[in-house]
């Protein structure tokens, strides 16, 4: 089941919103990390950067075949062979990989998901103990030029309260991702 409100614009105009090597640097991203899931990788705006900034491998989840088309020519053309990319309903049937074996995981745009815990939860699952989950999304204002609906978007501390519930701990504050995002990082505890 696709997440309410998760279609894309054009890819221009949805890259045209980020910074993505400064973000995912700013969430603690770093050659350290040797294995990454993104749930829900959309034209690959993350997965790139994210597969060029860490020293192993990045497992990108995505329920939509042509969003997974775009991203992997994205990564052929930057010349890169440490994503894998898999068609895969996160919501109904979960990662699909075996438990702790992820030291980041990248939730991105995904958060107004109508079982926010539950997503969390599986999360949780897929990290090790000590693994970092990031979650950005869009400002809780009106006036930026996308994002879910006011009425489903979720406020920087339902985010915290909700990983929090499934079991993350916070490795930092709510962070200010100019133009039009915030984000934060948790740790499953246990190391
Ligand atoms: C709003 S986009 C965000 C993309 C990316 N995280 C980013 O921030 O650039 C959400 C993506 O999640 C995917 N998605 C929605 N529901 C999903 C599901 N149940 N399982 C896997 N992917 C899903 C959509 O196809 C879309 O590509």
């Amino acid at each position: 089941m696709k997440v309410r409100e998760s279609g894309m614009p054009e890819q221009s105009v949805w890259d045209s919103y980020f910074e993505p090597q400064e973000i995912l640097q700013t969430l603690g991203l770093t050659a350290a990390c040797q294995n990454l899931i993104e749930f829900g990788c959309g034209y690959g705006t993350f997965t790139v950067a994210a597969a060029e900034l860490i020293g192993g491998q990045v497992i990108a989840l995505d329920i939509d075949p042509q969003m997974l088309e775009v991203s992997a020519a994205r990564a052929r053309d930057q010349g890169l062979n440490n994503i894998e990319f898999k068609c895969r309903d996160f919501v109904n049937d979960g990662s699909g990989l075996p438990s702790g074996r992820m030291d980041y995981a990248m939730l991105f745009n995904i958060l107004h998901h109508e079982q926010p815990v539950t997503l969390l939860r599986e999360v949780y699952r897929n990290l090790s103990a000590g693994g970092c989950i990031g979650i950005i999304h869009w400002n809780h204002d009106p006036e930026t030029p996308r994002g879910p609906p006011m009425s489903m978007r979720p406020k920087p501390e339902q985010c915290m309260m909700w990983a929090e519930q499934a079991g993350f701990i916070p490795d930092s504050g709510v962070i200010k991702l100019p133009p039009y995002h915030y984000g934060m990082v948790l740790r499953r505890p246990g190391r």
